[in-house]
């Protein structure tokens, strides 16, 4: 596995990757890699004959009173996991290979980055479409991998591939989850002993959910007894719990094919996210 800092030696690589013959694919991830993450670089590796993943830590999308700073850095340790997954180039720029002096263009989305996410992180899913669009004009990939852990990511991404017709084949990933049902995250580092058993009320109060939509509970009723779960857990603020359409992120008032039960609540300093299908 190549370790390449600077995007002219990236292209030079991955040129000689497709000259040798097969396809390209990315994973694009901020490290601290984890099951989850080599679940795609797995998929990926199905997929293509060469795999790119980037590690990059993207300052814009988190807003200024979020964890940048404290977010988990591990370089070595996620460089010898990929090698041995079978990854073909490691991209790992600096922020000024990223962001020059002077850089000044921004990706700015609407559809289905406005709620959710998009309304508890402002302008969080510009900052991952500005950076998601870099990597693809650096890499060039055929096919690139996202995880379904963060749901609207993947809508998002998706919806910008196809509006700005980037031509590169989107693949969404399961979630990877602890033996619990918490879904693995490199923010769960964070989490303290009390915090950690307490966090598997999240996998737990969506599964219910889903089981009492499916059985004909109104939804507006399933979700409260969802937010509620998760209070008594511990978790506050919970910033939503909801039934959206999994393509457009719209609101649903009862179940339907390719819909997606999503939920965000902090518990103490960390936030979590996690997601479930209900009427697949
Ligand atoms: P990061 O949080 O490192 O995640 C990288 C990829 O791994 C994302 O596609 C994410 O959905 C996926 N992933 C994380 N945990 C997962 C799990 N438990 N199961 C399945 N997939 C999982 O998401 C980002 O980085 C960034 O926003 C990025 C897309 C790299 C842009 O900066």
């Amino acid at each position: 596995m190549q370790l390449i800092r600077r995007v002219d030696a990236l292209r030079e690589a991955v040129g000689a990757l497709r000259a040798s013959g097969g396809r390209v694919a990315l994973v694009p991830t901020m490290g601290a890699l984890h099951a989850g993450h080599m679940n795609l670089v797995a998929e990926a590796r199905r997929r293509a004959e060469h795999v790119v993943v980037s590690i990059f830590v993207n300052p814009r999308q988190f807003a200024p009173e979020e964890d940048l700073a404290r977010y988990p850095r591990r370089e070595s340790a996620d460089a010898r996991l990929l090698e041995e997954g079978g990854a073909a180039i490691l991209w790992a720029p600096e922020v000024d290979e990223m962001y020059p002096e002077g850089f000044a263009t921004s990706i700015t989305l609407a559809g289905p980055a406005l709620p959710l996410e998009g309304a508890v992180r402002p302008g969080h899913f510009d900052g991952v479409a500005t950076v998601v669009a870099k990597l693809f004009n650096q890499v060039r990939p055929d096919i690139a991998l996202f995880g379904e852990k963060d749901w609207q990511q993947l809508a998002v991404v998706t919806r910008m591939v196809a509006d700005l017709d980037f031509g590169i084949e989107i693949v969404g990933v399961p979630i990877a989850r602890e033996d619990d049902g918490l879904a693995l995250s490199s923010r769960n580092a964070y989490l303290d002993d009390v915090e950690r058993q307490a966090a598997r009320a999240l996998p737990r109060a969506l599964g219910e959910a889903a089981s009492a939509i499916k059985g004909g509970m109104p939804v507006a009723a399933a979700l409260a007894q969802a937010t509620k779960r998760l209070h008594d857990a511990g978790f506050d603020p919970v910033d939503y719990v909801t039934l959206t359409d999994g393509v457009t992120l719209a609101p649903l008032d009862q179940g339907a094919p390719g819909d997606r039960l999503l939920a965000a609540a902090r518990l103490g300093r960390t936030r979590l996210i996690d997601n479930v299908p209900v009427s697949d």
